[in-house]
């Protein structure tokens, strides 16, 4: 198949007569979902709308099946030998609170986190720091987000009970090692969670080659629908968790006084299940794994290079990560001098139905601690073409023309200078706050630039 006829399968990017197809570059949000997974989910309320492991009927038992069907496709898609260490849930914040709060934690206990974590993968320590006594010692990847295996080395030397960190970053996509995390973290006795919201639907991840204890992703990064997450595991290691929440579904059986757990992974799955979630996941790893990974790589990396270069000469553009897009191949992640964030973000989409995230994309210890609003992240998959490149990069050049340097625009004046991710040169404009990229927009828009900033910074 051609990327045209990729493209062909999502109906969001289709063509009206009034309208070009529109360019999305934000699957690091959430990726676009392909009639396949439409049809899928549509099927099951259609065609056999049961619930499983409740009635003995013929829907029920086909909804059972095709939701056991859909587990060990996880399984197998992530390189896990035993279906039962694969636990539904909504996404992977849920799955990494299921980790932090089903561990049973003692006052001392360490976690090693990085200092580029997702909000998901931050709060739930802070808390446990806070109700429990633990202690969060920081891995600092350094300005240019290089992993030191030393580094790593000296915290775990403390004596650390769990690392839990990122697989690949949502800021600039780079990756981290994650054998060598878990091999290191191994030879200390410490349990490794990562968070695989921004890897698996990237590359392929192998468990068994990996040996991570326990590993989080959301379906709606790789084509499935909201509300789908999962945990992978064994069932050995996922014995140890207490459940977020039991009830039906999680008991074997029960008296007035007492019950029963269900062995893992049904006593994680409480109550009635999201089955159109987990058949329509099915459905969306059946097209990646039709693609395949190469093919996907192949063609991210084309329009990232493209983007890399194109705006490579433009002295008011500030790229956060390395240059080399074959180590950040699904995002690209940049500032403007003069340009909030916000207001670029809704300049691209008014102007050119471009659609990119603004923010502090739910890193918000990352941006505190450089002093900046935050920026813009283009993000990419398999079914961005040449033509999302190009429109992307005449709309950015538009916005610089017409924004003139040493303007500034929305909340970069009121926060402070969005100065460059690594030091390269002041970006600071003082004082105006109406900017041509923000009177550029028609009405509607204009109060999300500002008002919008923080508030949907993640
Ligand atoms: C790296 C990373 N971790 C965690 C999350 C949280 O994912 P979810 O909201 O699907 O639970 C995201 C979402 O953007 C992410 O990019």
């Amino acid at each position: 198949m051609t990327v045209a006829k990729w493209r062909g399968e999502f109906p969001a990017l289709r063509e009206t007569r009034d309208h070009p197809a529109p360019v999305y570059l934000d699957s690091a949000c959430m990726s676009l979902v392909p009639t396949q997974v439409l049809e899928a989910m549509e099927a099951y309320y259609r065609d056999y709308p049961g619930c499983a492991g409740r009635s003995l009927h013929r829907f029920a038992e086909e909804v059972e099946r095709r939701y056991e069907e859909s587990r060990a496709a996880f399984a197998r898609f992530l390189g896990c030998s035993d279906a039962r260490g694969i636990v539904f849930l909504r996404n992977a914040t849920e799955a990494i609170n299921l980790v932090g709060q089903g561990l049973s934690w003692a006052p001392g206990d360490r976690v090693v986190i990085s200092d580029r974590e997702h909000n998901s993968n931050l709060i739930v320590w802070q808390r446990l720091a806070r109700e429990r006594g633990i202690r969060i010692e920081v891995l600092s990847l350094g300005p240019e987000g290089v992993f030191d295996g030393d580094r790593l080395e000296t915290l775990l030397e403390r004596g650390v009970r769990l690392v839990s960190l990122f697989h690949t970053s949502n800021l600039d996509g780079t990756s981290l090692p994650v054998r060598e995390i878990v091999e290191r973290a191994h030879d200390h006795h410490a349990k490794v969670l990562i968070d695989g919201c921004q890897a698996a639907p990237h590359e392929r991840v192998d468990l068994s080659r990996l040996e991570v204890d326990f590993y989080a992703i959301s379906a709606h990064k790789m084509l499935g629908p909201t509300g789908t997450g999962v945990l992978a595991s064994t069932p050995e290691a996922l014995a140890d968790l207490r459940p977020l929440s039991v009830g039906g579904e999680t008991v074997e059986w029960s008296t007035l006084e007492d019950h029963e757990l269900r062995p893992p992974p049904h006593r994680f799955e409480a109550g009635l299940q999201n089955y159109a979630g987990a058949i329509g996941a099915h459905a969306a790893l059946d097209f990646l794994t039709h693609i395949g990974f190469d093919r996907i790589r192949e063609q991210q990396l084309r329009v990232n290079n493209e983007i890399t270069s194109g705006l490579e000469g433009e002295r008011r553009v500030h790229l956060l990560g390395p240059r080399d897009p074959a180590r950040r191949p699904s995002i690209y992640a940049f500032t403007l001098d003069g340009v909030d964030p916000n207001d670029a973000a809704l300049f691209l989409d008014e102007g050119y139905r471009v659609m990119v995230r603004s923010g502090m994309h739910c890193v918000h210890s990352f941006y505190a601690q450089r002093g900046l609003s935050g920026n813009v992240r283009a993000s990419f998959y398999f079914y961005n073409d040449r033509r999302d490149a190009e429109t992307f990069l005449r709309a950015v050049r538009e916005l610089l023309e017409r924004v003139p340097s040493g303007t500034v625009t929305g909340t970069s004046a009121a926060t402070g200078p969005p100065a460059a991710p690594h030091g390269s040169g002041p970006r600071r404009a003082v004082g105006s706050t109406a900017a041509v990229a923000r009177s550029a927009r028609p009405p509607r828009r204009a109060e999300r630039g500002r008002a919008g900033s923080l508030a949907r910074s993640g």
